[in-house]
């Protein structure tokens, strides 16, 4: 559990290996009721938030991975981030390091080992293990604005996460099979697909939860303007 705001945010990580042990819904709709306290646009409060546990989230898992193993054809309703040779740097260098770190240093699998990253990938389709999956909408109009207001309602959501002692991870994943999301949750056309989000207690014995990602230093990402007492 995570006392402050600043252990919250120093112990929140992308938790990707989840134990069984459910989370009372009490607690998910108290989480929620928290994170709803971010800022928004004109307070538009453009989110929806869908709630899966047991048989309907098991249900959706065996959806997506029958399209992921079908012809895995991937339907991208935004443009989240580029194709992976668009990238540009510094963010292609440190896209690949992350890559490396997660998958070669911490399972164990090869650049070139196709399967056994795909084994991994297929994981986020059952939220990591974890007892509950929630999928995050945005109303489609206006959706930069909406887009903003969504990354401030996860960010809450997952320090709130934090302080309850729960983990979680963010995962655009969901974005490549819209539709079967569409299909299952009955997502009206006006809104879209933002993120799903895994949420539950980390099991803090799989050799997932060594893995740990650096940041820039303040230095290189901030241009301070005037005097250092203001
Ligand atoms: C919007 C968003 C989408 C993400 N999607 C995924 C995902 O689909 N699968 C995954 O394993 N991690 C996903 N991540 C986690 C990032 O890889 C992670 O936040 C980043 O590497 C920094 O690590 P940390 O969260 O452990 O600090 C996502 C993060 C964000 C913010």
């Amino acid at each position: 559990m995570a006392a402050t705001v600043e252990e919250a945010l120093l112990t929140r990580r992308s938790v990707r290996a989840f134990r069984p042990e459910p989370v009372p819904r009490a607690e998910v709709e108290r989480l929620l009721a928290l994170a709803a306290r971010s800022a928004s646009n004109s307070n538009c409060q453009p989110w929806h938030v869908h709630v899966l546990t047991g048989e309907p989230k098991r249900r959706l898992t065996e959806a997506l991975w029958q399209a992921l193993h079908g012809d895995g054809r991937v339907e991208r309703e935004f443009p989240y981030q580029p194709a992976p040779e668009d990238w540009e740097e510094p963010f292609r260098s440190r896209r690949r390091k992350f890559g490396e770190s997660l998958y070669r240093d911490t399972l164990g699998i090869a650049a070139d080992d196709t399967e056994g990253r795909l084994g991994h990938h297929r994981r986020n389709y059952d939220f990591f293990g974890a007892p509950v999956g929630l999928i995050l909408t945005v109303s489609r109009r206006p959706l930069a604005g909406a887009l903003v207001d969504a990354g401030l309602f996860l960010q809450a959501l997952m320090l709130a996460a934090r302080h309850a002692g729960l983990d979680t991870c963010p995962q655009a994943s969901f974005l490549d099979f819209h539709p079967v999301l569409r299909r299952h949750l009955a997502i009206p056309d006006d809104r879209i697909v933002v993120c799903g989000l895994a949420l539950g207690h980390a099991d803090h014995e799989h050799r997932l939860s060594r893995h740990r990602t650096p940041r820039e230093p303040v230095a290189g990402f901030t241009t301070f303007h005037g005097d250092e007492s203001a």
